[in-house]
């Protein structure tokens, strides 16, 4: 059901730290994160060995956490290293442990084999917090299966639809668009031209009400469930689909999806931009904007999932601009399956042996 060798994004920097410990179900296993007393993000299984209380209503002790129940203490390792009233340790008392790393705003946890977690591996998400950029984003909770959000995200003409009244116009669902299937990931371009300026655009590019603009929606899928998109729109006819937007403004529409189980979903995004960085009151409105659209979203994938649930469900339908979703979730599933292939071989050998 989920890639398990594979970073995903748990949380937000600023929700993990000391005082408060962190609970969330990721990849249908309940994790506490904390910081150690350095600062460094921990996350463990949030199921005590002893009778599976969740160590997430304990307490710190320096590096090391509480289980609230008997007092068992874990350190970072997840490895018990006091039992209260007991001399030693009870053999193999401990919980798992999950890499972790901090990077663009986010800590990414590695719910897979250990050994293969390679932090060279973590997404490029650089636009969060690079020199020069500002990024702003929320973390939605979705009723919802995490690949109805990707084949969301990857399918625009939805625009035209959902977000009628703050990312859309009719021009969007019209124009196809172009997309190229890599081996692991899938790009997506279209260009609306010469067509009337949507609300949100006219409020934060400052075009007049019913200006014309060329616009740009540029999609990249990487999996299990990453989309960013470099999104914009210039003057009608000023050259932007040559390269030049000075007539314009672009930014970055950045979006981390982490399945919590089958059916809900931890959806982080963020909007980054690299113009009017100073100021804040951009940053809000860019990202009240966007809450109303993603609301949207959420409003249509959550009714969907509860529709899919509700009674027989035939077979889908795919219409042309379902091209660049349909691929991406091909490539994500066809890993989902190796994976589970590989590791039923290692099963099988281990069995034999
Ligand atoms: Fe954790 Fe007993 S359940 S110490």
């Amino acid at each position: 059901m989920f890639l398990r060798n594979a970073w995903y994004v748990g949380a937000w920097a600023t929700e993990v730290g000391r005082q408060k410990l962190l609970r969330r179900t990721l990849l249908d296993e309940p994790v506490v994160f904390y910081r150690r007393e350095d600062g460094t993000p921990v996350a463990l299984a949030d199921k005590c060995a002893h009778r599976h209380a969740p160590l997430s209503e304990g307490k710190l002790a320096g590096d090391n956490i509480q289980c609230p129940y008997h007092g068992l203490t874990y350190d970072p390792d997840g490895t018990c290293v006091r039992a209260p009233g007991q001399s030693t340790i009870p053999p193999g008392c401990r919980v798992d442990s999950y890499p972790v790393v901090e990077r663009y705003q986010w800590i990414w946890i590695w719910m897979g084999d250990p050994a293969l977690a390679d932090p060279e591996a973590i997404e490029d998400f650089h636009w969060m917090d690079a020199p020069g950029w500002r990024a702003k984003g929320e973390l939605f909770h979705l009723k919802a299966n995490y690949q109805l959000l990707i084949e969301n995200l990857l399918e625009l003409s939805h625009l035209s639809y959902v977000h009628k009244n703050t990312l859309g116009t009719e021009a969007v669902a019209e124009v196809q668009m172009k997309y190229e299937r890599g081996e692991r990931d899938v790009t997506l371009t279209r260009w609306v031209m010469d067509s009337p300026v949507s609300n949100m655009f006219r409020l934060i590019g400052g075009f007049d009400e019913g200006e014309h603009v060329d616009r740009w929606q540029l999609v990249t899928w990487t999996p299990p469930a990453f989309v960013r998109l470099d999104v914009g729109a210039a003057r009608a006819g000023t050259g932007a689909i040559k390269g030049d937007r000075s007539q314009g403004f672009g930014y970055r529409n950045l979006n981390a999806i982490t399945p919590e189980t089958e059916k809900t979903t931890h959806y982080f995004w963020a909007q980054a931009r690299d113009f009017r960085v100073e100021e804040e009151w951009v940053s809000d409105l860019f990202v009240d904007a966007t809450h109303e659209a993603f609301s949207e979203d959420v409003w249509i994938i959550e009714l969907q999932q509860a529709n899919m649930d509700a009674g027989t469900t035939p077979d889908r339908v795919d219409i042309k601009h379902d091209g660049a979703a349909l691929a991406a979730i091909r490539i994500l599933n066809g890993m989902i399956k190796d994976e589970a292939g590989s590791q039923s071989n290692i099963r099988s050998r281990i069995a034999a042996e």
